[in-house]
């Protein structure tokens, strides 16, 4: 396998590839432990299906609050709804435990001179508590919302957004996200993707193609030509 060149900055999608989103209901004594994996996959399919949905309608709200209301739905669905039940799961939400390899993974790529960034669909509140809770404090160069341009992924303007403050081109950053949707979206944009498939989904039927599928971010590092080589 070459490595890919000409790449300079590594970033990466955030909740589902930096940072375990199940951590919240699997933290949460007061969620029967047998509703735990319907929980945590309601909560995130309903949080994605709003930001796409907010984006088409043009009538954006930050990712906490889009949370929050799939949060709503979630707990209702499954016979759970209650004002405390729902301020716990959001407080477990801001500080969701990292993926055991990205610490270290990190560490690799910016001792290999790569620029390393968040790029993602969290406000930047909720981004600076997990980046502080999960203890990732310096390893980020950047750390980018999509608050800013007020759509979400997979609108262009935020992968554009991200590329305009890193200033740097589409095929010099190398894109990180456990998500396929968000794999596709950033490959269709023009970046290099390296698809961190941590969940075993199938391949999406859009445009964009992954450049490489891993299955966890410690395999990252060998796959990238350090910048400057
Ligand atoms: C992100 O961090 C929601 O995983 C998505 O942008």
């Amino acid at each position: 396998m070459t490595p890919m060149e000409g790449i300079r900055a590594c970033v990466f999608d955030a909740y589902g590839t930096v940072f375990d989103f199940a951590s919240a209901a699997a933290r949460c004594a007061d969620i029967p432990a047998d509703k735990r994996t319907a929980l945590t996959t309601l909560w995130r399919d309903k949080q994605l299906q709003y930001t796409w949905l907010r984006t088409l309608q043009g009538d954006y709200a930050d990712f906490w609050q889009v949370t929050s209301d799939a949060l709503d739905f979630t707990l209702d669905s499954l016979g759970l709804a209650s004002p405390a039940l729902h301020r716990r799961l959001m407080e477990l939400y801001e500080t969701l435990q990292a993926f055991p390899e990205v610490a270290g993974t990190l560490r690799r790529l910016r001792e290999a001179g790569f620029v390393t960034a968040i790029l993602s669909n969290g406000s930047p509140a909720m981004l600076d508590a997990a980046v502080r809770g999960a203890g990732l404090d310096g390893l980020f160069d950047a750390v980018l919302s999509a608050d800013a341009v007020k759509v979400f992924k997979t609108h262009p303007k935020v992968y554009a957004y991200g590329l305009e403050q890193l200033g740097l081109a589409a095929n010099q950053v190398s894109f990180q996200s456990s998500n396929g949707w968000d794999a596709f979206g950033a490959s269709a944009f023009g970046m290099r993707v390296v698809w961190c498939n941590r969940y075993g989904q199938r391949r999406e039927c859009l445009p964009g193609a992954p450049d490489h599928e891993v299955r966890s971010l410690a395999e990252l590092p060998a796959l990238l030509a350090p910048p400057g080589r």
